[in-house]
């Protein structure tokens, strides 16, 4: 069910008007739908009925408290990269015993408030982050859970800036080398060795490479039992791909089933770290035309919102869905959708057949709660955007528009100026 559908010409969230949003919080805006965020984490969490399992929702597809609230009401952990993630998951009541922390440059700042916190597990990506993990451990006296994350060398068949387990890649440990990190892990002071982890890359419409990495990561949790080292939790990452355009990637439960499949003789505890397949779908983009204009061949339409709001275009020319949100429009044109940033990068469609909008029409462009508000920033001294959450009938602000004194918050001009 599209939670994001026409009521006669009118785009709603949920039972809620977008233009009304719009009337009563201004333009642009990001909408959540509640119902569908919900749906999704079932749908996942079902897809691993079967086996026993944690679902670490990963912080930085869409950071904001109400999101993850609303996975933490569901029973869900988090996979976070920063301490700042941390702060907003705890701030968010999430348990710290089913928090995962990722990522190739953990502070010791970081490493620290993550200890003091008591989280399940450090997702460890060198050498040199394990002994400083110990170090920092034993120092605190304390002892810190963790796996280590395993490159696989595996092509997941993504774009490029989202592949992340080939072994030229920058995270994790190459699988020659994980072996002996392992061993060298069981004998430091402050780690207790509980799992092995990997994530391969983000948006992949196909099963295969997920399987792959585990049975590649099978041989060696097998040797390192033999070895005496006994891992409980496998995180297998995140990376399941979500509908924007013509993709057709794999129904959670049918990731899960091939999943379940390959890793149920192990008898561990399994771990996944989805971010865009969660919320993804669950989010759109709202913003309004302010002007249009001809060039020879081409057509311009200028929107209240850029590549700061929505970086993705602009980074991966990825594709976002346009609808009206008033359909109203004297048929179709062929255009590109700009924002106000003073860069020709600044797009958030190329050359597509969109509604003929003119001057006033609210724009919503789909997909776009994952690495949507999350990527946005203030460039060209742009306030960041309202956030809405939409429940039923109901709709709150789930982040204030930023006013221009929040651009300067922080700021002090030179006292020798
Ligand atoms: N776990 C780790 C360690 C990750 O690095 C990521 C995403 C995830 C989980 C969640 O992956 P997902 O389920 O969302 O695919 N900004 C890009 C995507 C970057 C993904 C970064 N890592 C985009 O807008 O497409």
């Amino acid at each position: 069910m599209n939670h994001f559908q026409y009521k006669g010409n009118e785009l709603f969230a949920e039972d809620v008007s977008l233009k009304e949003i719009v009337a009563r919080v201004g333009s642009p805006v990001y909408v959540y739908s509640h119902a569908t965020l919900t749906r999704h984490f079932k749908a996942f969490d079902e897809a691993f009925a079967g086996a026993p399992h944690t679902i670490c929702y990963s912080v930085k597809a869409n950071s904001t408290q109400s999101v993850l609230k609303t996975f933490i009401n569901l029973g869900g952990g988090v996979d976070i990269v920063s301490g700042g993630e941390l702060y907003r998951a705890l701030k968010a009541g999430a348990d710290p015993k089913k928090v995962v922390y990722s990522g190739v440059g953990k502070k010791d700042d970081e490493i620290e408030y993550a200890l003091n916190t008591g989280i399940l597990m450090f997702n460890v990506e060198s050498e040199q982050e394990l002994t400083r993990i110990s170090e920092i451990a034993s120092r605190m006296g304390k002892t810190a859970g963790i796996a280590i994350r395993v490159n696989p060398d595996v092509d997941p068949g993504t774009h490029p800036y989202i592949t992340t387990g080939l072994k030229n890649a920058k995270f994790g440990i190459t699988i020659d080398r994980a072996m002996e990190e392992y061993v060298r892990a069981k004998s430091l002071p402050g780690i207790d060795v509980i799992g092995i982890d990997m994530h391969i890359g983000s948006q992949l419409t196909k099963v295969n490479p997920f399987v792959d990495s585990i049975e590649k990561l099978k041989v060696m949790i097998g040797k390192l039992r033999s070895q005496g080292i006994d891992l409980q939790y496998f995180d297998c990452g995140g990376g399941l791909g979500i509908q924007y355009n013509a993709e057709e990637p794999p129904l959670p439960a049918d990731y899960g089933k091939e999943i379940v499949a390959a890793t149920k003789d192990l008898g561990m505890h399994l771990v996944f770290e989805p971010g865009r397949n969660l919320v993804g779908n669950a989010g759109i983009l709202v913003a309004k035309t302010l002007y249009t204009k001809a060039r020879d061949e081409k057509n311009f339409i200028m929107i209240d919102a850029g590549m700061n709001d929505l970086a993705r275009p602009a980074l991966y020319d990825s594709y976002h869905g346009v609808q009206a949100v008033t359909r109203d429009q004297d048929g179709m044109i062929v255009a590109d959708i700009v924002g106000p940033i003073c860069e020709s990068g600044d797009f958030l469609v190329k050359g597509r057949e969109v509604p003929m909008f003119k001057q006033g029409d609210l724009v919503a462009f789909l997909s776009a709660g994952a690495y949507g508000f999350a990527m946005s920033s203030s460039y060209n001294s742009r306030p960041r955007v309202a956030e809405v959450m939409v429940k039923g009938d109901k709709f709150e602000v789930v982040r204030e528009r930023e006013t221009v004194e929040d651009l300067i918050k922080g700021e002090k001009v030179a006292s020798f100026l």
